[in-house]
């Protein structure tokens, strides 16, 4: 048994080289699924859901740290609300396709290319804590692999008062059927090894990840780069919170995924929620926790 918030297998830097090999293929798929998002970001769209501005609160004004970033679309949406965004990711796809995401959107933002618990860490010992929110959303935390490295250094990087808001897929839900049978073990310290890599998700969502308009693209892609990922439980997350010295503030959990029908939900209701089927029981298929810094006494 590893330690609780850490997982054994391979080793940091291997895992990184591959999911980073992994996600530098699969994202040119997921972009041709996008029609234009610049316009659309112009425009005033904005890719959040209600549910991640309900964590997030007020931002305008605030510097927001948006960990594992993917290609900006989130972080521009994040920045139109007046926040000074800066947005972290492994892969060097991602960052290329937020920086220009920036650029042709007007929206301004920075993006590092970086391996997130190593930049946490390098930003906390370069000075004073420096932002107001760090954010992380839908399918960010099972790539990493010391999930109490990961809450530790966003919590480093917080400002007295700021908060930690985290908006993911349930971890429940990676263990049930379409049908609801219990198919992968809840507690599992393994290293998930996906020999097909990261999938293209975005094709098979349809238009639910796509609310600036969804081209088909190639139905036929085939990551060639394996990737490893993490199950990461519930009281893992919370343990790692309160071993942070964070205040957890508000947990909450939704019978719906945003955009995504991750068990194959059929149910679809207004806003992109995919439900389980009808007559199939509900279980949690999204996890939202908030935890705050202390402020500072004086
Ligand atoms: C499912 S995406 C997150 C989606 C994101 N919430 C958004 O706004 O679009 C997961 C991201 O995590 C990144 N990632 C995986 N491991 C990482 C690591 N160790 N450090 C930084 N980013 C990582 C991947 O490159 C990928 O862009």
């Amino acid at each position: 048994m590893s330690e609780p918030g850490r997982r054994a297998g391979p080793d940091a830097a291997t895992v990184h080289a591959r999911n980073r090999r992994s996600w530098n293929a699969v994202t040119p798929a997921h972009q041709a699924h996008k029609q234009d998002q610049a316009g659309f970001l112009r425009g005033g769209g904005s890719t959040l859901f209600p549910e991640e501005l309900e964590l997030l609160g007020d931002v305008a004004g605030l510097d927001v740290v948006h960990l594992q970033c993917n290609c900006g679309q989130d972080s521009l949406s994040i920045a139109a609300r007046g926040a000074r965004v800066v947005g972290v990711d492994l892969a060097d796809a991602a960052i290329d396709e937020a920086r220009a995401l920036s650029a042709a959107s007007g929206i301004p933002a920075r993006f590092e290319r970086s391996e997130v618990v190593a930049w946490l860490a390098a930003t906390a010992r370069g000075g004073a804590p420096r932002f107001d929110v760090a954010f992380a959303s839908y399918g960010a935390l099972p790539w990493i692999p010391d999930l109490t490295a990961w809450v530790r250094g966003a919590a480093g990087v917080l400002r007295p008062g700021g908060r930690l808001a985290i908006l993911e897929f349930h971890p429940f839900a990676w263990c049930v059927s379409a049908t609801g049978e219990v198919v992968e073990p809840y507690f599992d310290d393994r290293p998930i090894e996906e020999p097909d890599g990261v999938r293209d998700y975005v094709g098979a969502a349809g238009d639910g990840l796509a609310p600036m308009g969804f081209r088909a693209a190639d139905p036929d892609f085939h990551n060639p780069e394996p990737a490893v990922c993490f199950q990461w439980t519930v009281a893992g997350l919370l343990q790692a919170i309160c071993d942070a010295g964070l205040r957890l503030t508000t947990i909450r959990e939704w019978a719906h995924a945003n955009g995504c029908p991750i068990l194959g939900e059929r149910m679809r209701k207004a806003g992109r929620r995919f439900y389980r089927a009808a007559g199939v029981p509900e279980l949690p298929l999204m996890l939202g926790v908030v935890a705050e810094r202390a402020p500072e006494t004086t």
